[in-house]
C-alpha cells in the first residue's frame, strides 16, 4: 500500500478534522478505556465502513476469521465480501469463548468481537476470557477487531472499559458509533488504528470517498467540545432504563410463556427468547402481521441451530408505546400455536 504524500493528506481531513479527533481520543480515554493518541483515530462514516475497510485492507481471501455465532450480520458480509473464511465461535453468557476459537482453528488472521454488550444476545465477555483472546493475538500475531458499537448505554453497574486498554503489543483495531449514540442517519465513527496501520488505511480510503464530510465533523466537535455530548449521553441513559424497564415489565405481565427477555441492562435492543416453540422466522412473520416489526434472530447465526428469538427495540418508543406493542406482540405470539401452521 502506497504511503500517504502530504499534498494527499491536505491539511488532515483524510483520517477526519483534526479537533474532532481530538476530542474522540480525550472521550475514548475518559469513557471507554481506550488507550490512544489522536494520531490513531480515524474519522469514518460509521462501524460499516471500519468494517468494510478492515475487510479490503487488512484480510487475503481464504483468510480465516474467528467471528461470534451468532453475530453482527454487517460483519460477516464485510468479511465475506473479502473472501475470508468465517469460524463460528460459539458465544455464551460470558461472551465470545477464545478456546472455542483455538481449537477449531488456531492460526486464524483476526477475530471480530463486541465484548461490551455482545451483538445480538446482549452477554459482556468476561474479563478472564477478555485476557485469554489478548494472549492468543500476542501469541499468533492475530488482529482484534473490538466493535464497541452502543456500549455508552449500560444501565446498571460500572461502565465496563475497552478490551483495547488491556492490550499491550497485541494489534486490536478499536471501532465505534455515533450513529447510535446520536442519530443513525448522523454517518459519523470512528477507527483507533494501531500506529502501523494508520498510513495504509488512510491511503486507501482516500482512493474509496477522499475524507469524510467536513460541516458534520465540525458541528459534531463543537457538540462534544462544549458539553451537549455529555448531557445528551446522561439524558438517554436514563430515558432509555426507563424503556428498557417498561418493556422488562411489561414482558413479564403479558409474555408469560410466550417469549423471556433476559435481564441484561444496557443497548438500544433486546433480545426475546422464544418459549412457545415457534422458530425465529414464525415469530418474525407472525408479528408482522400484527403490525411489530422485529427481527429473528437466527438471522445473525453462523452454524447454531439452538436459537429461537426476536431482536427487539425499545429506544425509539414512549413507555406507552412499548406497552402496546408488548400486549400486540402477546396476543401475535399467543395466537398462533406453532403445530397448527
Ligand atoms: C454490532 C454493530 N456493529 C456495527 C453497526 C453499524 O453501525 P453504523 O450505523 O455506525 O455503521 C451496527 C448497526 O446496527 C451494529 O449493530
Amino acid at each position: 500500500m502506497r504511503r500517504l504524500s502530504p499534498a494527499m493528506l491536505g491539511d488532515g481531513n483524510v483520517a477526519g478534522y483534526r479537533p474532532l479527533r481530538e476530542a474522540i481520543a480525550n472521550y475514548l480515554g475518559t469513557s471507554r478505556g481506550v488507550n490512544c493518541s489522536p494520531d490513531q483515530v480515524v474519522v469514518v462514516s460509521g462501524a460499516q465502513q471500519a468494517l468494510d475497510l478492515i475487510a479490503r485492507i487488512v484480510l487475503k481471501p481464504g483468510d480465516a476469521v474467528w467471528m461470534e455465532d451468532p453475530g453482527y450480520i454487517g460483519a460477516i458480509h464485510a468479511f465475506r465480501n473479502a473472501g475470508a473464511r468465517l469460524i463460528p465461535v460459539r458465544v455464551d453468557e460470558r461472551g465470545f469463548d477464545p478456546e472455542i476459537g483455538r481449537k477449531a482453528c488456531p492460526d486464524a488472521r483476526a477475530v471480530y468481537v463486541t465484548p461490551g454488550h455482545q451483538f445480538p444476545l446482549g452477554a459482556t465477555m468476561s474479563l478472564e476470557r477478555r485476557l485469554a483472546l489478548l494472549s492468543w493475538a500476542r501469541e499468533s500475531g492475530a488482529l482484534i477487531v473490538e466493535d464497541d458499537y452502543d456500549s455508552e448505554f449500560r444501565f446498571t453497574g460500572s461502565p465496563i472499559p475497552a478490551l483495547q486498554g488491556l492490550a499491550r503489543s497485541e494489534a486490536v483495531i478499536f471501532i465505534g458509533s455515533f450513529n447510535k449514540v446520536m442519530f443513525p442517519s448522523l454517518r459519523l465513527g470512528y477507527m483507533v488504528l494501531p500506529a502501523s496501520l494508520v498510513d495504509p488505511f488512510l491511503a486507501a480510503r482516500f482512493q474509496i470517498d477522499r475524507y469524510p464530510p467536513g460541516l458534520s465533523q465540525s458541528i459534531l466537535c463543537d457538540f462534544i467540545d462544549d458539553g451537549h455530548f455529555g448531557r445528551h449521553l446522561r439524558r438517554t441513559r436514563e430515558l432509555y432504563s426507563a424503556q428498557l424497564t417498561a418493556m422488562h415489565e411489561n414482558a413479564r405481565r403479558y409474555l408469560d410463556g410466550l417469549l423471556e427477555i433476559p435481564s441484561i441492562q444496557a443497548g438500544l435492543i433486546t433480545p426475546a427468547l422464544l418459549r412457545n416453540g415457534m422458530t425465529s422466522q414464525q415469530a418474525e412473520q407472525t408479528a408482522a402481521k400484527h403490525g411489530i416489526e422485529s427481527m429473528a434472530l437466527d438471522r445473525f447465526v453462523l452454524s447454531r441451530t439452538d436459537i429461537h428469538g426476536l431482536l427487539l427495540g425499545f429506544a425509539a418508543f414512549n413507555e406507552g408505546e412499548i406497552r402496546e406493542g408488548v400486549i400486540a406482540l402477546a396476543t401475535a405470539l399467543g395466537s398462533c400455536r406453532p403445530d397448527s401452521r
